[in-house]
């Protein structure tokens, strides 16, 4: 019997390929740190039946055109923007993505960088590296502000921010939270959150974390409108997707105070310009789009990608499919190779 044939647009960790290996031939791009050029992505899906990309690979139409044989799309993340998911639908592509594993190293690493933004930690390592310190403690020296017992505002309530709001109950703070659904009463009183507009809750936080998926709705959800709503003490965190926020609104909020710092780990384009202005701020903490990048998280995502393309190409329920509405283009039973 063939074997089903997979494109794999990247080298990722054990055991995703091990898992792929027992039942697909795959092919796999050679550089591990850039994605395929689009026209060899093109060439190389003509005669396969699965693909296992990242969310460096645009996927759209004229991909999936060029790839009579395909059934499924596994991308190595949970956000899916980079998925045409209407045209895969259409086409009776499944769409897998990897929810749920890398919550936690998310939420974490959402923790770090609220916490360094709050407490200057980068700009404490600089000043100690750079050799600047040269006088001795003085009681002015690199303060921040508190984060226990302050209002943390969470714009997305799924399973990242709910896992962000947990975290907050050892800092003893008050979580509100915006979101196109609202949590039940009693969902609410175990996580301990309280809803509110989008508005109140760019108004009244000290910490405001976005946790939304991009689409067309939320591109550019903080504009200038919004940051101006923050109080001049609050500090933004962005672990979700850069166009989220727009970046040129954000320089100005945080040159011209009206926010007070940032942390940054999702940009508008990325890598980010080396000349992006953001860049010569002191009050934004930056990172490189790491939230997910523990070794757990990294491996367990590896796992639940090639499992749920290896799943489809058998004619099973894969482990998290985005496009169930494909379940009646395609079924399943139509879909073993
Ligand atoms: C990372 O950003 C992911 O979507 O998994």
């Amino acid at each position: 019997m063939a074997r089903p044939k997979v494109y794999v647009t990247r080298k990722i960790p054990s055991p995703g390929l091990e898992i792929i290996g027992e039942y697909c031939d795959y092919e796999l791009w050679p550089d591990v740190e850039y994605p395929p050029p689009r026209s060899v992505l093109i060439e190389k899906l003509r005669d396969k039946d699965g693909l296992l990309c990242l969310l460096t690979d645009r996927i759209d139409a004229e991909v999936m055109d060029a790839a009579p044989n395909l059934k499924v799309i596994s991308t190595y993340s949970v956000g899916y923007d980079h998925i045409d998911i209407e045209a895969a639908t259409k086409r009776g592509i499944y769409v897998c993505y990897t929810p749920g594993v890398l919550t936690n190293a998310t939420a974490d690493f959402t923790w770090a960088l609220m916490l360094a933004a709050a407490r200057r930690v980068c700009e404490a390592d600089r000043y100690v590296r750079s050799g600047r310190w040269d006088k001795p403690w003085n009681p002015f020296m690199l303060l921040g502000v508190d984060v226990y017992g302050k209002t943390l505002g969470i714009i997305g309530l799924g399973r990242i921010g709910r896992a962000v709001a947990e975290r907050a109950r050892g800092f003893n703070m008050k979580v509100i939270y915006y979101d196109l659904y609202r949590l039940s009463p009693s969902e609410e009183a175990k996580l301990g959150v309280e809803y509110r507009s989008l508005e109140d809750v760019l108004r009244s936080a000290d910490f405001v974390s976005i946790h939304v998926p991009l689409s067309k709705e939320t591109y550019h959800l903080i504009g200038e409108r919004e940051l101006r709503l923050m109080k001049p003490s609050a500090i933004l965190v962005n672990t979700s997707r850069g166009p989220v926020v727009d970046e040129k609104a954000l320089y100005k909020a945080l040159k011209e105070g009206w926010i007070r710092a940032a942390g940054i780990d999702v940009w508008e384009q990325e890598p980010t310009p080396k000349d992006n202005p953001l860049l010569t701020l002191d009050n934004i903490v930056v990172a490189p789009h790491i939230a997910s990048a523990s070794e757990e998280a990294r491996s367990s995502m590896a796992e639940m990608a090639a499992r749920n393309l290896v799943a489809v190409l058998k004619g099973e329920m894969p482990p998290a499919l985005a496009n169930p509405d494909v379940l009646k283009i395609r079924p399943l039973s139509k879909v073993k190779v």
